[in-house]
């Protein structure tokens, strides 16, 4: 048996029902014995009754000492007990039982014992009495009084304590034995139950944890108890699966970054190997180099964008935040752009609730959130397309809304397009796409307690919506 819960277990409980057994035992015990010796008294005390009436009549002359002897004699046998006649001063004149033969005349009733008869107290002793018997005996003594004379003498029962506790013994016997079988058969139980009670489960969630832990990430423990034991298996199987969830995109997202970094790296090596051996033509070295100067970049921005990730989603970045003018950024963002939108002959279109619009922020994030946004919008429109970039004011909130004219976003957009690395289209946007944008955005959104979601717009373009919260003045 393995020590430890277990074991505590059992050898609580086994002490615990054993000590009260024990107790429960040894209190009956002891109130038997002393309802048994009650009815051996009063049994003992009808016996004097009987006697009384006898001696009287014998000391008034009124019957032989034989005639005596015979009736105590009758009454021994009767009530199992030896009866022995003294006088007013403790001395014996009348014996039931030849072996006390001997006492005849002898005074035997100890000094304390006659005062008390004396006033007509019964006497009842468990010992050899003063050394008159050469066994411990239960004796049991009971005056005479006469009605015209008081004190008259009295009458001693004696029987031997080893045969009056012979019927007690088997009474003893059946308590004991029973109570060893009562203790035997709760720890057979206890052992069981607790076994399918505790034990087995926690032992299954024990070697569950251990296959989890020793890569086995699949492995779950099946309890269907409603109990503890049970609620306990059922967060450990949650737990396993956030574990399984996290395991999932953590390999995910290690293969998304090798790839993601293998491409260029593959494209770099071939162009300035091309160079190298002589198989791209001089004039065109230049060429090539600028595009493997493109994929370096693509690879810087890889880098920046994954270290920006893990810094903010590792809590390493703290926010700066102060009052800011979002419809200022806007602004100068939209600016910044002015090259691409030109490229594609965009139309852009800017409206605001009011010129100027306060948010609390951090300012350098809010604008990587803005630029991350409208770069996706200028990158996805169709060409020539429509842009609209708005602010609104809603009770504390300020809602900045970002719409192009795009196809609409599949199902598997909408839900995916948070993900890491999500790209609706590989091969036409790899080169300047990272899949990283969103995340980076909603990160630093959610660090600031604010909200982003992205619509359809009725079938003709896609609209993102954050909120900012306003500035109070
Ligand atoms: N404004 C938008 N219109 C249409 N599709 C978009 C828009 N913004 C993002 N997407 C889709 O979501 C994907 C992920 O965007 P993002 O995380 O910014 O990565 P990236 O811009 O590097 O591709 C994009 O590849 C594109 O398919
Ligand atoms: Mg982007």
């Amino acid at each position: 048996m393995k020590k430890g819960l277990f074991s505590q277990m059992i050898a609580t409980y086994t002490i615990i029902i054993a000590v009260s057994f024990i107790i429960v035992s040894g209190l009956l015990s002891v109130w038997f014995e002393s309802y048994y010796f009650q009815q051996r008294e009063d049994e003992l005390y009808r016996g004097a009754a009987l006697i009384k009436p006898v001696a009287i009549n014998y000391m008034q002359g009124g019957m032989s000492y034989d005639f005596l002897n015979d009736t105590l004699q009758n009454l021994e046998r009767y009530f199992n007990a030896n009866i022995l006649l003294v006088g007013k001063y403790g001395y014996v004149y009348a014996v039931s039982d030849e072996t006390n033969v001997k006492l005849l005349d002898k005074q035997i009733i100890l000094s304390g014992d006659i005062e008390q008869l004396r006033k007509g107290n019964i006497i009842a002793r468990k010992d050899v009495y003063g050394d008159t018997f050469n066994m411990p005996v239960h004796t049991y003594i009971v005056p005479i009084s006469d009605n015209s004379n008081g004190f008259e003498g009295a009458i001693m029962m004696n029987t031997s304590l080893s045969e009056i506790k012979r019927p007690l013994i088997k009474v003893y016997y059946i308590i004991w034995v029973l109570a060893t079988f009562a203790i035997i058969i709760a720890c057979i139980v206890i052992y069981h139950l607790s076994q399918k009670i505790i034990v087995k489960p926690l032992g299954k969630i024990n070697y569950a944890a251990r296959k989890i832990a020793n890569g086995d990430i699949e492995k779950r423990v099946e309890i269907k108890s409603e109990d503890e034991i049970g609620e306990l298996a059922n967060s450990f199987n949650y737990m396993a699966d956030s574990i399984t969830k996290i395991e999932k995109n953590r390999r995910e997202f290690i293969s998304n970054v090798s790839h993601e970094i293998r491409s260029p790296i593959t494209s770099i090596k071939g162009f300035i190997g091309g160079i190298l051996d002589g198989v791209i033509p001089p004039e065109k070295e230049k060429y090539y180099l600028s595009l493997a100067y493109d994929e370096t970049q693509r690879l810087t921005r890889l880098v920046n964008d994954l270290l920006d990730l893990s810094a903010i989603e590792s809590g390493q970045l703290t926010l700066n935040i102060t009052k800011l003018n979002i419809n200022e950024i806007i602004r100068r963002t939209v600016i910044k752009f002015e090259p691409k939108i030109n490229e594609k002959k965009l139309v852009v279109d800017v409206y605001f609730d009011k010129d100027d619009s306060y948010a609390m922020g951090d300012m350098d994030r809010i604008m990587q959130v803005v630029t991350n946004l409208i770069d996706n919008a200028i990158k996805y429109v169709v060409n020539e397309g429509k842009v609209s970039i708005g602010t609104k004011i809603k009770g504390d909130k300020i809602f900045i809304s970002i719409y192009n004219e795009s196809n609409p976003l599949s199902e598997d957009a909408l839900k995916h397009i948070w993900d890491r690395f999500y790209k609706k289209d590989k091969s036409r946007t790899s080169k300047v796409s990272t899949g990283l944008g969103l995340p980076i955005v909603q990160s630093i959104l959610t660090q600031h307690g604010e909200d982003i979601w992205v619509k359809n717009v009725k079938d003709t373009g896609v609209e993102f919506t954050f909120t900012l919260t306003k500035a109070n003045n």
